[in-house]
């Protein structure tokens, strides 16, 4: 049972218990179907852990060379990548932490294709099927005019020399049945270019470890793919499910005041900063040992973040007793996106970063002070 008093406030702090079974799933996964699974680093980059995600997963994939680099020097691994445009100026070194290249558009594969194959790399293309269950346009890739990918007419009958593979990427917290109507979409319009590649690599948004997906169904779906296409390696690569449910961000009230007839607690920490993916998509984030809804006659809260912005708040929540200053709010599921996001708006502090060790001890891995504040800007 983790214990909260001996952790820092703010702070992110990852069970590694919980990323191990998260883990030990995606292993099952690749062994029964005969696929590789790697991870994105855009969703869960705290590679503290790495040394753990390496022992179960295939490796990373980054979208960018900051990205690709971390992958390649704490995954052990070179990365695939994928990127809707590449700079010329950092192209060199991207090409020394990648194994796999994918390119977005044919512009960038005849620009940089040939000197990526020359170094060993191999190269793809990011096709757009055209479906999509992601009902949030900033997170759909197939909105209409969308630059992520290609559409069919876009490419020939035959795919340019040296392409090896194909890449998609539409699903977003999905389940299999989602990826089964994407992979009818896929064979519907990019079938017949199936067989002249070596690999097809699905993208993230396979939410495998959430509670209730059906992992045997997804087993069954990519061996059946792999049957039917006995020439692909079929890679996955999702960010989510690896950080899926493995921690907190821990904080503190600091003041509670009464606004306007709302309770308002004021905590050490901010939505906008520490939290963007809240405000972004939006979603509610969840509190321990609140009630996620408010209860008629149960003392009830808004959450204020410490910036002046004045949407930097959220609500409202119900609890058994009412709160003090000083009492312990902890956020759940605030591992995967929520620590990549973080900013320093406002001036507001890191939150810090830990681990809650299977041997029952706390582990504090970094704090931030004016240093990394300074150093963005
Ligand atoms: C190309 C690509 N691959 C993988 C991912 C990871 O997706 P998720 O974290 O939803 O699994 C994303 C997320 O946006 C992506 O754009």
């Amino acid at each position: 049972m983790i214990d909260f008093s001996k952790i820092p406030s703010p702070c992110y702090v990852l069970e590694d218990s919980l990323l191990r079974k998260n883990l030990e799933l995606m292993q099952y996964v690749q062994q029964q179907a005969d696929i590789e699974i790697i991870c994105a680093l855009k969703g869960f980059s705290m590679y503290s852990t790495f040394p753990l995600v390496k022992q179960y997963l295939a490796g990373s994939t980054a979208s960018s060379l900051h990205e690709a680099r971390l992958g390649f020097e704490e995954m052990g691994s070179k990365a695939h990548v994928y990127s809707p445009a590449y700079l010329e100026s950092e192209f060199d070194e991207l090409m020394s932490y990648s194994s796999n290249i994918t390119f977005n558009s044919l512009k960038q594969l005849e620009k940089f294709g040939a000197t990526a194959r020359a170094n060993g790399i191999s190269c793809g293309v990011r096709i757009n099927p055209q479906y999509s269950e992601v009902e949030t346009d900033m997170y759909n890739p197939c909105i209409a005019g969308s630059r992520l990918g290609m559409t069919r007419d876009a490419l020939g009958q035959r795919l340019p020399e040296g392409v090896e593979g194909l890449h998609s990427h539409t699903l977003c917290e999905n389940d299999s049945f989602t990826l089964e109507r994407t992979l009818n979409a896929i064979e519907e319009r990019f079938g017949d270019l199936l067989p002249q590649v070596k690999w097809l690599n699905l993208g993230g948004g396979h939410l495998m470890t959430k509670e209730g997906y059906n992992i045997e169904h997804l087993i069954g779906l990519l061996r059946n793919l792999k049957k039917r296409y006995p020439n692909l390696a079929i890679i996955m690569e999702p960010g989510s499910a690896v950080g899926w449910k493995t921690g907190y961000l821990t904080s503190t009230v600091l003041d509670i005041v009464d606004a306007q007839g709302i309770d308002v607690a004021i905590l050490d920490m901010s939505f906008a900063a520490h939290l963007p993916d809240t405000l972004e998509m939006p979603y509610k984030p969840k509190i321990l040992g609140a009630y996620h809804e408010p209860v008629e006659g149960k003392p009830t809260y808004r959450f204020g973040g410490m910036t002046c912005l004045a949407g930097d708040f959220y609500g409202d929540y119900s609890f058994d007793k009412p709160l003090q200053i000083g009492d312990s709010i902890v956020f759940d599921d605030m591992i995967h996106y929520t620590m990549v996001k973080t900013t320093t708006f406002n001036g507001v502090g890191l939150p810090s970063i830990g681990i809650w060790r299977e041997n029952e001890t706390f582990e504090l891995i970094k704090s931030f002070g004016y240093e990394s504040f300074k150093d963005r800007l």
